[in-house]
């Protein structure tokens, strides 16, 4: 048995990646195209560990992803790929039609024609799994409930709307062809590999730069945060469990408004990396111009992956901010690389 994984060398797929063959020996075929945000660093551990093939690659390569599914045979597709910046996809919406509707349009293509080529046992048992965002639901005032699988899609930005369009393909395609679809929808991931553009990793890493901490507006904006590896576990529980054609959402109880979460970032720093003068990294703190279209809140109601899989986070923010911390304080080689762009060039190395 094998899956096949796209967008591995990103986030969350590379945590998906490295917690998958942690835990179990099923190999990984790992799919990416090594846009900015695909680091191979992030998979280095597994270079030389024969449950994991790396194949340099666009999942809308429709020849590339049959051959990958005709060679590897794998009994589940789960697709991470995509172009995930929001402020990327204000500047330049056209990556984010490119990957995440029409790549995602191909890949289902791909996997409709491998599908129906397989022997009835093995075409039960196949899932295709899509890993989506909250973003597609829209923005909540502050006495909305929480966003349930059931809230209509109101994406508001080129990223969001991108994203909303490819889950209702995958649905499309259970509902037209009967493909065994699995979709999540999660709220903001943090912890290990995540790309320094971001709000977390960015903060700890400009204030250890001494740099401005950039706050958008006033800081109010209120994200539920989830730790990746609790993401992870979630995907692994809708892979084993979830009841096809369905969507999951995924979160961690954790309500935060951008300021509270900049204040603990600089709060345990203070703690863990103190400054040289004693003064607190909160002092960096720079309010600036907000985002256009900016969503104010999102809350996620994670309840029926609860009350249906039994999938509860491991992490509390409180827990899983601190071991973030301490991930990019024990890996500034990581951050620095990232930082210089110097994985590119380990990239370009590589392919060579
Ligand atoms: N980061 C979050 O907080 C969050 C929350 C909920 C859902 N998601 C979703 O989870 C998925 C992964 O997010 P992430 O934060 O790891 O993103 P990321 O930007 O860190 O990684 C995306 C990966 O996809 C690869 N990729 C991009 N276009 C590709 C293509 N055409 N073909 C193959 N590979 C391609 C990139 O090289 C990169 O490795 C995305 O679908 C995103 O929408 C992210």
């Amino acid at each position: 048995m094998t899956i096949l994984v796209t967008g591995s060398a990103g986030f969350i797929g590379a945590n998906f990646v490295l917690d998958w063959l942690a835990i179990n020996d099923e190999p990984v075929i790992s799919l990416d195209k090594l846009t900015y945000a695909g680091n191979l660093q992030n998979l280095a551990s597994l270079e030389s560990d024969e449950r994991h093939t790396f194949v340099h690659g666009d999942i809308g390569d429709g020849d590339l992803v049959d051959r990958l599914l005709a060679e590897y045979r794998p009994r589940a597709v789960l697709n991470f790929a995509a172009e995930s910046h929001v402020d990327r996809s204000i500047r330049g919406p056209e990556d984010f039609i490119q990957t995440n509707i029409v790549g995602t349009f191909r890949l289902l293509e791909s996997v409709r024609a491998y599908w129906n080529s397989l022997p009835d046992a093995d075409k039960s048992a196949f899932r295709f799994l899509h890993v989506s965002t909250d973003e597609v639901y829209g923005s909540l005032g502050s006495n909305d409930p929480a966003f349930k699988e059931s809230n209509k899609y109101e994406p508001n930005s080129p990223y969001s709307a991108s994203k909303a369009a490819s889950d209702h393909l995958v649905r499309a395609y259970h509902h037209t062809y009967g493909l065994p679809v699995l979709t999540t929808n999660c709220s903001n991931n943090y912890g290990p590999y995540h790309f320094p553009e971001k709000l977390i990793p960015l903060v700890i890493h400009n204030a250890l730069a001494g740099k401005p901490l950039p706050i958008y507006g006033d800081g109010q904006q209120i994200r539920d945060w989830l730790y990746v590896k609790d993401h992870c576990s979630a995907i692994r529980r809708v892979l084993d469990a979830g009841q096809l054609g369905e969507t999951y959402n995924v979160g961690g109880w954790n309500e935060k408004a951008n300021i509270d979460v900049v204040h603990t970032l600089c709060d345990i720093l203070d703690q863990e990396k103190p400054k040289t003068d004693g003064r607190s990294y909160r002092e960096q703190i720079t309010f600036v111009k907000d985002r256009p279209g900016h969503d104010r809140r999102y809350a996620i109601d994670a309840s029926r992956l609860e009350r249906e899989l039994g999938w509860k986070p491991a992490e509390t923010f409180e827990t899983g901010i601190r071991k973030t911390v301490r991930w990019y304080l024990d890996n500034q080689d990581w951050v620095a690389n990232v930082t210089s762009g110097a994985y590119r060039e380990w990239v370009g190395k590589q392919y060579a």
